[in-house]
């Protein structure tokens, strides 16, 4: 059995692994099994793909809520995970606001599947944008990605990165000087230059929630955000992509979150053939390939 909570600690063949077993019928693979989807932060994508993938896997499955759960009363994290895993819970599915809040859950012997941790990693998000790439363009090796906007406050952004270098791509960053990861050492574009370079421009939300000091969004979108008139000067065969909720109007044009060249809800669509993959893959016993990737 195995965890996903950072991709820090997957190899390139377990991500490969992944990405082929998304691309296989899985239906009623994990019948029997239990997973327990613990929601700490809000989500929509995460969340109900989450649960629409265990459906389709055949697997029992309930939410449990911070208002609803015995944390209101002081229970830590640990304890709630380990009860859990008394019931006879498979696997545990967590978002929480803590960063590496995955570190107090190293006493729990059931896999456990990092959904966000504040702004730290979102793997489960990294591996659904991989598979889109790899879907688009073949492979993930040469292709030139874009991350736009506000790169400081994103898990997204930091989960990608680290995936995508690994898997041989060529990352470029574009967006205000604040927000900005000098410490990543890769090129940083005005909007207008990154539009004509990238195969893949990655917008990101302002993640307002995050921020230390308060922010206008007056004038962003023209700024540092993918207007239409940049989308016209986009190379014909690329394409843009976004985690999302998006602010529309705010990192994007309103009319391009559902453009030709968007690929915003395939990958919300491939999150549930992803996240039914990562499940089979984290259930598997060592050593056991129950799950043949078919292509
Ligand atoms: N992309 C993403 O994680 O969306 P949710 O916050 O709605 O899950």
């Amino acid at each position: 059995m195995k965890r996903l909570v950072t991709l820090n600690d997957w190899t390139a063949e377990d991500i490969n692994e992944v990405l082929s077993l998304a691309d296989t019928d899985l239906t009623n693979q994990l019948h029997g099994k239990m997973a327990a989807n613990l929601f700490f932060e809000p989500s929509t994508r995460t969340r109900c793909s989450f649960e629409i993938a265990e459906h389709q896997l055949g697997m029992a499955r309930f939410q449990l809520d911070e208002a609803g759960a015995s944390v209101q009363k002081g229970e830590s994290l640990y304890d709630t995970s380990r009860t859990l895993e008394s019931l006879g819970v498979d696997a545990l599915v967590i978002r929480h606001q803590e960063k590496a809040f995955y570190e107090q859950l190293e006493g729990i012997s059931i896999p456990v599947i990092n959904a966000g941790d504040g702004a730290g990693d979102h793997p489960t998000q990294t591996l659904l944008d991989l598979f889109t790439i790899v879907k688009e363009f073949g492979s993930i090796q040469g292709v030139r990605v874009c991350m736009c906007g506000d790169i400081r406050h994103s898990r997204v952004a930091h989960s990608n990165k680290q995936a995508l270098e690994r898997l041989g791509a060529e990352i470029l960053t574009s967006g205000p000087e604040e927000w900005r990861m000098p410490e990543w050492d890769v090129p940083h574009l005005p909007m207008d230059e990154a539009v004509k370079e990238a195969d893949v421009l990655m917008m990101l939300r302002v993640q307002e929630e995050r921020h230390e000091t308060s922010w206008h969004r007056g004038g962003y979108l023209e700024k540092h955000g993918l207007t239409l008139e940049r989308a016209r000067n986009m190379q014909s065969h690329a394409v843009i992509m976004h985690p999302a909720p998006v602010n529309r109007g705010v990192e994007m044009a309103d009319s391009l979150v559902e453009h030709s060249k968007s690929r915003i809800y395939t990958q919300m669509k491939n999150g549930v053939s992803v996240r039914k993959a990562v499940l089979a893959v984290c259930l598997q016993k060592k050593g056991e390939k129950r799950f043949e990737a078919i292509s």
